[in-house]
């Protein structure tokens, strides 16, 4: 009897640390069947690989300006040096991301991230686990070059096509839908699995789930995220705590079944926030795609993360930097091409807060010494079309415009634009204020190239991609004292500004007047530092962290699998 119970308490004092043991050995298993299955298919793979590099040719030809070393010259350096796994490395690296043919920025980042791979490692082999099934590779492979101008190189890359999207879809789950789509990315995670066990696992979409699930199953494939968003962050949590009391104080809400409502509400947020900080902090390389994503993922992940693991760090998504410097001069001799314009390129929505900069625009003018053309005198002629812009050399004219450029939607952002032209009416700037709604790329970059100053009014925007654009274009920008264009795009660059924060109508005013009131030198020597600035956020920056990023993971799947299953 003694004995019975004795052993009873044992095992039930023991059963928190066997229960664990038991889930985990049970998963391996599973983890290695699995992986033995798909062994056949990463042959097939390799075959196909093989024989295609042999009809066209080696690797990614490497232009002639030597991208390939400028590759790997800007490693940031996480991979120690000397140590740096060598060009013959020969893997799968799967990239997990269920709607390739998108086309949106997140396809961007995908697509840049193929291509430096591709570059570092021209044997290796890129899997891409999409469910667009009506799409075939060359299909996917052109659009990518049509839409963001990346060539990829087709024999090392393939695409493994799963059938169980429909379990990630928002519809799917009309209730607890955040809970829905993690669980349903398990479903789907396991779907990819049983195509092909890649040697490195990386999710780019912001499924935690599936890359702790990897984890689980085959512990030796080492597993990175790329986050462009938090699927939960602190301020929801927080939110929900504060809108908690609001009730409580207020007590309008004090029936018994809203406040229970409420409290599971509240519960479930709370469990789903421990799970995504669980999954989260299992994954190996963790990289985010602006500081403000950094933080927030810091405070989810970070604190379950192991000590040792690698830092979460920001790794900035590709901007079209390139073609603009390429596109528009910045110089003494421009200078004079420039007029003293304000651009906002924003489209016409109500956090964008173009109220906010007309008005301090018609500050700014009311500032200025009574000018000749006197601006309240109305005029029949219409709004000027970008075609009539008047050239520097005709006229003397230095008085400032401000010139908004946007895309019109809807109908409300119609009606947006109508109230701001009635605005712009009221305060009697109508001749200074132009409108240019859903202007064409060669507009845009000409006004890039003869304005002045750029303009962001938006509170707390994340990053910015706009700000950037117009760092890139050498303008002088001015932006809300908030968000990523404070952090991250409008910093000080060798102890020099490179542009300017306000937070309130007095202050972008100002910012304007001093803007516009620069030396020609000091406006000179403030574009070209913008533009080193914006230089932070090109492709080839992208490609250099993405890589030695990369040669972590690299180096950690040779320290824990070494032998990898040789190809042919
Ligand atoms: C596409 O990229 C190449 C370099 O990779 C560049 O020379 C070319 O101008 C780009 N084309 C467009 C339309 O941006
Ligand atoms: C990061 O991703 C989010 C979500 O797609 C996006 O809103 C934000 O602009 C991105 N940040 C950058 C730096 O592109
Ligand atoms: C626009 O800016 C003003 C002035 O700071 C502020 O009071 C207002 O709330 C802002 N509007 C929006 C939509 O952000
Ligand atoms: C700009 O940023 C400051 C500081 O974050 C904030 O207090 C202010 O409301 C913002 N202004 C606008 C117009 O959004």
């Amino acid at each position: 009897m003694a004995v019975i119970l004795l052993s009873t308490l044992a095992i039930l004092l023991l059963s928190p640390w066997i229960i664990p043991y038991a889930l985990h050995t049970l998963s391996r298993i599973l983890g290695s069947h699995i992986r033995s299955k798909t062994l056949s298919r990463r042959e097939t793979l390799f075959d196909f690989t093989k024989s295609d590099l042999q009809i066209q040719g080696l690797p990614l030809p490497i232009s002639e300006d030597g991208d390939w070393e400028k590759i790997e010259g800007c490693a940031v350096g996480s991979a120690p040096n000397g140590d740096k796994p060598d060009k013959e490395w020969k893997g799968v690296i799967g990239f997990f991301h269920p709607f390739c043919n998108a086309g949106g920025g997140g396809e961007r980042v995908l697509w840049a991230a193929i291509r430096a791979c591709q570059r570092r490692w021209p044997e290796a082999v890129c899997v891409v686990y999409t469910g667009d099934h009506d799409t075939a590779k060359e299909q996917i492979i052109k659009r990518v070059q049509d839409r963001f101008n990346i060539t990829l190189h087709p024999p090392t890359l393939h695409f493994l096509y799963l059938s169980t999207r429909h379990y990630v879809l928002s519809s799917t789950y009309p209730h607890f839908t955040l809970l829905g789509q993690s669980l349903g990315s398990l479903i789907l995670s396991l779907d990819a699995f049983t195509l092909l066990v890649p040697d490195i696992f990386i999710d780019t979409m912001g499924y935690s789930f599936a890359l702790w699930l990897s984890k689980l199953l085959f512990p030796n494939v080492p597993t990175a995220a790329y986050v462009h968003y938090p699927t939960i962050s602190m301020d929801m949590l927080q939110s929900l705590d504060a809108s908690d009391d609001e009730t409580k104080g207020k007590g309008l809400n004090a029936g018994a079944g809203v406040g229970w409502r409420g409290k599971a509400k509240k519960m479930y947020w709370h469990i789903f926030a421990w799970l995504y900080s669980h999954t989260g902090s299992t994954i190996d390389v963790v990289m985010t795609n602006s500081s403000w994503t950094q933080s927030h993922i810091r405070s989810l992940w970070g604190p379950k993360r192991s000590p040792s693991s690698h830092a979460i760090e920001v790794v900035f998504p590709p901007v079209a930097v390139e073609e603009l410097e390429t596109a528009i001069p910045v110089s003494a001799e421009s200078e004079k091409d420039r007029l003293p314009h304000l651009l906002y390129i924003a489209q016409f929505r109500p956090e964008k807060n173009h109220t906010l900069i007309i008005q301090s625009f018609s500050r700014l003018l009311h500032s200025l010494p009574q000018s000749p053309s006197s601006p309240s005198s109305p005029s029949p002629s219409s709004i000027p079309s970008p075609s009539t812009i008047p050239s520097p050399s005709t006229t003397a004219s230095t008085r400032p415009k401000l010139i908004l450029i946007g895309s019109v939607r809807d109908d409300d952002d119609k009606k947006r634009v109508y109230k701001l032209r009635l605005l712009v009416h009221s305060l009697g700037i109508k001749e200074d204020v132009e409108f240019i709604c859903d202007a064409k790329w060669p507009v845009v970059l000409e006004h890039l190239g003869r304005s002045s100053v750029g303009v962001n009014g938006m509170w707390n925007e994340h990053f910015g991609i706009g700000v950037v654009e117009y760092e890139a274009s050498g303008l002088i920008s001015v932006v809300n004292d908030s968000g990523g264009p404070r952090g991250d795009i409008v910093v000080m660059v060798e102890g020099g500004r490179t542009g300017f924060h306000a937070s309130t109508e007095e202050e972008y005013a100002d910012a304007f007047r001093e803007a516009l009131d620069l030396s020609v030198e000091e406006k000179v020597a403030m574009r070209l530092r913008a533009r080193k600035s914006a230089r932070r956020f090109t492709e080839e920056v992208f490609a250099g962290k993405w890589i030695s990023h990369m040669e972590t993971l690299v180096s950690l799947q040779m320290k824990l699998s070494p032998p990898l299953l040789p190809p042919g």
